[in-house]
């Protein structure tokens, strides 16, 4: 029999946070995410500015990091874009090639960008009343295409690790840019595999 390490506990969806109460809040603004979009140059002339905005916020609840037990974590895309390239998550892999992950959107609108390791993408929205399953093996990234915030809550196991490497390194192969005030999904040139 094993010793259960933590007793039930339930959530609210909602509110400026997504879930209530969270453990823990992250927050990534444009200098943490250098590197990930297209247009670097322009990256720096903003930071070079002292311009430094909030591309988005994760509230979690983490649970212990063994099998079995699955962490919560619900992420803020604020609405944004440097050039055309609309404001996302920098993306990963989970370093345990088995775990999955499930999403549940609450606000807004979205693109959920997933790569397997062959650099193959498949792309889904996510919104209000979506919900949305990333298999084993794909990266994936969230990216912001509304014009307010995206909010969407995440679930997976607490063990499967957070890959973000293998991403900065190669970028994805799509990019989602604007043109004419609509998303669009192209090739990114910079793709290395
Ligand atoms: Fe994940």
């Amino acid at each position: 029999m094993v010793k259960p390490l933590i007793e039930p506990f339930s959530l609210v969806l909602g509110g400026s946070s997504g879930i209530k109460p969270y453990k823990v809040r992250l927050e990534r603004r444009l200098s943490d995410l250098r590197g990930f979009f297209h247009n670097r140059r322009l990256v720096e002339e903003k930071l070079s500015r002292g311009e430094n905005p909030k591309v988005y916020e994760v509230y979690e609840v983490p649970q212990e990091p063994v099998s079995g037990h699955l962490s919560l974590a619900s992420t803020v895309i604020f609405p944004g874009k440097v050039g055309d390239e609309y404001y996302f998550t920098k993306g990963h892999f989970h370093e345990k090639e088995d775990a999955s992950e499930v999403y549940i959107g609450l606000e807004g609108e979205g693109i959920i960008l997933m790569q397997n390791r062959e650099g193959e993408v498949r792309h889904l929205r996510i919104g209000p009343n979506v919900v949305l399953y990333v298999p084993p093996g794909f990266a994936h990234r969230t990216v912001n295409v509304g014009s307010s915030r995206l909010v969407f809550l995440a679930i997976y196991p607490s063990d499967a690790g957070h890959d973000y490497g293998s991403i900065a390194e190669t970028g994805f192969a799509k990019l989602v840019l604007e043109r004419e005030g609509r998303p669009v999904i192209v090739d990114n040139p910079s793709y290395s595999e």
